[in-house]
């Protein structure tokens, strides 16, 4: 097989669906990665922040948005009023991918291919079945296109308070339509700019800026 369904356990809680996908060889990724960097927090949290993939610091720790992308999020986070302790905070995909610079020192991360992310899909949304949470924010194209499809564009996506497709229809043309249409599902879908997209820019404070207003709009789905 080449994803992760025949890996992810029915009736499973989240620590046995933890568990499960430490051992997870549903794509190649996780021969080169040192452990699977599963999601992290409560599963009553009200919000799910969904990033790209682990990159060097969370494959080292196995805890996902530790490093420098993590750190921003964090202050945004609390500049936009959501509390990281009612946020479940995971990944589209949940092995390290990475590239040897020349020499084979450092580790450069690389996004993962759409095969990847849909390979890793069925994690995903085993977590957002049991979490159920009231808005799930995408970080970035990765974490949009693994929720809504092929046709999401962070410039057309982001800032909007969208309608959470249900489960079954993510990461299909149907889940974009759905979000923008409405549906019957009670949750919310709010996309916004990766965090590590405003630490490589040259005007992170409009970009921080930016990412903090499209937070603030999940925020007020809380409230
Ligand atoms: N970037 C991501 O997308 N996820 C992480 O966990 C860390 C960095």
């Amino acid at each position: 097989s080449h994803d992760a369904g025949p890996y992810v356990p029915e009736h499973a809680d989240l620590a046995a669906l933890r568990r499960a996908a430490a051992g997870c060889r549903g794509c190649p990724l996780y021969a080169d990665a040192t452990q699977t960097v599963f999601g992290e927090g409560e599963p009553s949290a009200q919000v799910v922040l969904v990033g790209e993939g682990p990159g060097d610091q969370e494959d080292r720790t196995g805890r996902p948005f530790v490093g420098p992308a993590g750190r921003l999020l964090d202050q945004a986070l609390e500049e936009a009023g959501i509390r990281r302790e009612d946020a479940y905070v995971t990944n589209a995909v949940k092995h390290f991918k990475f590239a040897r610079t020349a020499g084979g020192g450092r580790r450069r991360p690389q996004p993962p291919s759409a095969a990847e992310v849909t390979a890793c899909r069925p994690w995903l949304l085993a977590e957002l079945r049991l979490i159920e949470p009231e808005v799930v924010v995408a970080l970035g194209a990765v974490a949009g296109r693994a929720l809504l499809g092929s046709a999401f564009r962070v410039t057309q996506y982001r800032g909007r308070l969208l309608t959470c497709p249900p489960p079954e229809t993510l990461g299909t043309r149907q889940a974009a339509r759905i979000a923008e249409e409405g549906g019957e599902t009670a949750g919310h879908i709010v996309a916004t700019i990766h965090p590590s997209a405003v630490l490589r820019s040259d005007d992170r404070e409009a970009m921080y800026a930016g990412m903090v207003a499209d937070l603030r709009v999940a925020a007020q789905a809380l409230a």
